[in-house]
């Protein structure tokens, strides 16, 4: 293990012994294994997508965060994607956060598409979509049903940073087991900053003690050691999020260049639905929709997946001649 991973390892380690281990993880870290097991021994590609931002409590009992403007389209979008192209999915995603098929029914109030069926002759009744969003709601549930059904996707959910943290390292270790099969997309929106637990009041910060002054610790930077230590042999795309133009392509470059994966995909918070660039290390390719895809409903996502899974495929057949 080289000196910079020894170091960002145990900078990591520090922030989980002082964060304790949020209660639900265990029970979503077992549902990672299982699932994992279950596509190694099918031959499945596995892609692992995070998806939406982080909060960080302010109180040990939360009353307060700080979040982010992530609502997680990017990650939705993109799995449905991949499991378009076969890929079985871990959709490691913020709560209440935009999720997979469900997102297409966004706009409906499920209450005001529901009616009652009283069947005749019989006290029982049963609850339908009403006729006017039956097609809407099929279209939706058929595709997610053959998708539960090939068990090809699995959805985890986390709130906090630490939740996010921990999960994201359960996942990777699991996934390691299936070498280059392994796909992380790392599109979640992470909090650089938090308050560590000893710093944190346990109490609501009363507003009578004046006006608040943070200090906020940086969050240990995961890339390193999930590059070099945790899932060696994956497939690893991370995200690079700017909003001025002219940092764009060199900050990407410089975390290709320090963490040494394989993809970076570079997008401005402004025009993220229409033109990300691709940065590897021979090449800067930007994906952009015309004006007639973006009025057609064409998704960035499609474009982003089915470039990212054709240089998966060459990754994997240099690995296997
Ligand atoms: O969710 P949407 O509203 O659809 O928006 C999509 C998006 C803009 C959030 C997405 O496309 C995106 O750019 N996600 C990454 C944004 C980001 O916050 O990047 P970053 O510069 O903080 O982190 C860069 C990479 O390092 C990320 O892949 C992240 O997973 C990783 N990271 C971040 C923090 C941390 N402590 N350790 C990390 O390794």
């Amino acid at each position: 293990m080289s000196k910079v991973t020894c170091f960002k390892m145990a900078e990591l380690e520090a922030f989980f012994q002082e964060n304790s281990l949020p209660g639900t993880c265990t029970k979503s870290e077992n549902e990672a294994k299982e699932f994992i097991k279950y596509h190694k021994d099918t031959g499945n590609h596995v892609a692992f997508v995070t998806s939406g931002g982080t909060k960080v409590p302010l109180e040990g009992n939360t009353v307060r965060y700080i979040d982010n403007f992530s609502i997680g389209m990017r990650g939705a979008v993109s799995t449905e994607y991949f499991l378009q192209h076969g890929y079985a999915v871990i959709f490691l995603h913020r709560g209440r956060s935009l999720e997979p098929f469900t997102r297409h029914l966004q706009n409906l109030r499920l209450l005001d598409i529901l009616e009652v069926n009283s069947i005749e002759h019989g006290s029982n009744s049963s609850v339908v979509v009403k006729s006017d969003y039956c097609p809407q709601v099929l279209n939706v549930l058929k595709t997610y049903q053959d998708v539960m059904k090939k068990r090809q996707l699995l959805m985890l959910e986390f709130n906090t940073l630490s939740e996010y943290l921990y999960l994201l390292k359960a996942c990777s270790l699991a996934l390691s087991s299936l070498g280059n099969r392994a796909l992380l997309y790392l599109a979640a929106a992470v909090s650089d900053f938090y308050i560590p637990k000893d710093k944190m009041p346990e109490h609501k910060i009363q507003s009578s003690e004046g006006p608040l002054q943070l200090s906020l610790e940086l969050v240990p930077k995961m890339m390193a050691p999930l590059v070099m230590d945790w899932v060696p042999d994956a497939f690893v795309i991370s995200f690079k999020l700017e909003t001025d133009p002219s940092l764009l392509i060199s900050k990407s470059k410089q975390a290709l260049d320090r963490y040494q994966h394989q993809v970076v995909i570079g997008n401005l918070l402004d025009t993220r639905k229409r033109e990300v660039v691709s940065v590897t290390k021979d090449q800067e390719n930007w994906i952009r929709l015309t004006d007639k895809e973006l009025s057609l409903g064409v998704e960035i996502e499609s474009k982003i997946v089915s470039e990212i899974v054709e240089k998966h495929k060459k990754f994997c057949s240099h690995d296997c001649p």
